[in-house]
């Protein structure tokens, strides 16, 4: 993976995928061990767009293994409101940075941006499109709770039209196989046809569409609840009618199982209730801190800095 730019984790093999996974449960067990893997390097993040964690967990990943961060948080800031294009942007930047993270509300300007750079791209989200890195720290979720990503029941609820994590978490376990996808969302909101198709063309997956929560969570080992994406909606008072569709609190958790686990990719607004936090069903947390280790494992592994002690899950 030396040099390999990430916009999709088409771009890994399943082999790959799970390295980075043992990679990072490694990583967490022996932070100090690594805190130096990385040093001397520099990651640029790009962010055209609003972030919390993609962009703090980026650029605390490269710091805890050593290396140093640049970038620009809001595109206002940056040489793109002088009209520079996102290819020159990555001409320029190729030249300070060992490696770059880019998060754009455009579908397809992450490989744009790797088209240009001369160092390796990570997609930090493009639009409705696809969030490679989130899918990443949602399979170390299931990892931790279930001991595997396959044979699972998989509930995606809420915005699945407009939900780049969804897209890429749907098309990513499809890889893996042996998934049950339960989608639900109301009809404006639906999977798109082109994500449908991938788990068509899964012997081993399938899908049912609903729309009612309460019918289905006693059937699920996961439910991946998300949030409505104003900001992809033309109309304000499609997302006003549409935003609290789904509400998950205790009284619906207590018709799902025992070890249910519950995920949210975040931020949240009302769809999942404050007091379900305390469940520990909830993982919404856990994934989080997943994001920031799969990312140290995914920087790291891209530039080909080896962490001491580590070995690669293949020669195990
Ligand atoms: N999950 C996620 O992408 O969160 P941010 O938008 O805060 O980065």
């Amino acid at each position: 993976m030396l040099g390999k730019s990430v916009i999709s984790l088409d771009d890994l093999s399943i082999p790959q995928i799970t390295d980075l996974l043992h990679k990072a449960q490694y990583i967490d067990a022996h932070r100090r061990e690594v805190a130096h893997a990385c040093d001397g390097r520099v990651l640029a993040t790009l962010f055209y767009e609003p972030s919390t964690r993609t962009r703090l967990s980026f650029e605390t990943a490269m710091l805890r293994l050593g290396g140093k961060v640049i970038g620009f948080a809001g595109a206002q800031l940056a040489s793109v409101t002088k009209g520079e294009s996102i290819a020159d942007t990555l001409k320029t930047v190729s030249n300070y940075v060992d490696v770059v993270a880019i998060r754009h509300p455009k579908e397809g300007a992450a490989l744009v941006a790797s088209r240009a750079a001369s160092v390796p791209v990570i997609n930090a989200g493009d639009g409705g499109h696809m969030h490679p890195t989130q899918t990443l720290a949602d399979l170390a979720t299931l990892q931790s709770r279930f001991g595997r990503v396959t044979d699972l029941t998989v509930g995606l609820c809420g915005d699945l039209m407009f939900g780049r994590t969804v897209h890429s978490l749907i098309e990513t376990l499809c890889r893996f196989g042996n998934v049950r996808f339960v989608l639900i969302s109301p009809d404006e909101l639906k999977t798109p046809q082109y994500v449908l198709d991938r788990i068509d063309a899964t012997p081993s997956c399938s899908y049912v569409e609903v729309k009612d929560l309460v019918s289905v969570i006693g059937d699920l080992d996961v439910l991946y609840m998300t949030r409505v994406q104003k900001e992809r909606f033309f109309n304000e008072d499609d997302y006003l009618r549409l935003r609290d569709t789904y509400i998950l609190d205790e009284d619906k958790l207590a018709l799902a199982k025992e070890h249910m686990a519950v995920l949210h990719p975040l931020p949240r607004v009302n769809e999942i209730a404050v007091e379900v936090d305390d469940d520990p069903r909830a993982a919404y947390f856990e994934q989080v801190k997943n994001g920031m280790l799969m990312r140290m494992a995914l920087e790291s592994t891209v530039m080909g800095d080896e962490l001491p002690g580590y070995e690669p899950f293949e020669n195990k």
